[in-house]
């Protein structure tokens, strides 16, 4: 049987050091939040959003899925994305995949994996997953090495990803209201703790 004690724990020295350093850390975070930037990243537990850009409470709004993934029809991704927008008003979007990341090798193997032609969530959202990495897929075939080739998705998934970000409606909207909106497709690096910048975007595309 496992118990909640340790992180009650952990949670404690963690609020009371943040006391004595300052002791109106958690006052001023009561009454509203206003982050500067909405998180999209990947559920992964070795990225996590505030720790590796040392961000303290009340600077990140986060939703975080498997594989970082933006669905137009996912009703608790976009809901996250229209409020972070429309009333929090943040001005950053950071989208952020990382390198070793199990969805996207997950969506590589899918046709070798027992998860395929399952019907569960999991199966339907590494589907999706292995869809929009299509074009990436064909791409990565002529890539020898297999660790350099799965970093090569990673980065093709954080492409794909962005440009279904950057045609979403809400930012869409704030864009077309001349409102101030940063968006960026980053990837982060297990290894060197790093995160890189692979694209950004601060204007709708305009069609060549
Ligand atoms: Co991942």
């Amino acid at each position: 049987m496992t118990t909640l004690k340790p992180l009650l724990a952990k949670n404690r020295s963690w609020a009371l050091q943040r006391r004595q350093r300052n002791p109106h850390y958690f006052q001023q975070n009561v009454h509203s939040q206003q982050p500067h930037s909405l998180w999209i990243g990947c559920s992964d537990s070795r990225v996590p959003a505030e720790v590796l850009t040392g961000a303290h409470p009340g600077e990140l709004f986060v939703h975080r899925n498997i594989a970082n993934m933006v669905v137009a029809g996912d009703d608790n991704f976009m809901s996250v994305l229209q409020y972070a927008l429309e009333y929090l008003k943040v001005s950053r979007i950071v989208l952020c995949g990382h390198y070793g990341c199990g969805g996207v090798q997950a969506a590589v193997a899918l046709p070798d994996l027992p998860l395929y032609g399952e019907n569960s969530p999991l199966a339907r959202r590494i589907t999706q997953l292995r869809e929009a990495l299509a074009p990436g897929l064909a791409k990565a075939d002529r890539i020898g090495d297999e660790k350099e080739r799965l970093n090569q998705l990673v980065e093709a998934n954080v492409l794909a990803q962005f440009s279904h970000l950057i045609a979403a409606e809400p930012v869409l909207n704030i864009w077309r209201a001349g409102a101030e909106l940063d968006v960026f497709g980053c990837v982060y690096d297990l290894q060197s703790g790093h995160l890189k910048e692979l694209i950004q975007q601060s204007a709708e595309e305009t069609s060549p």
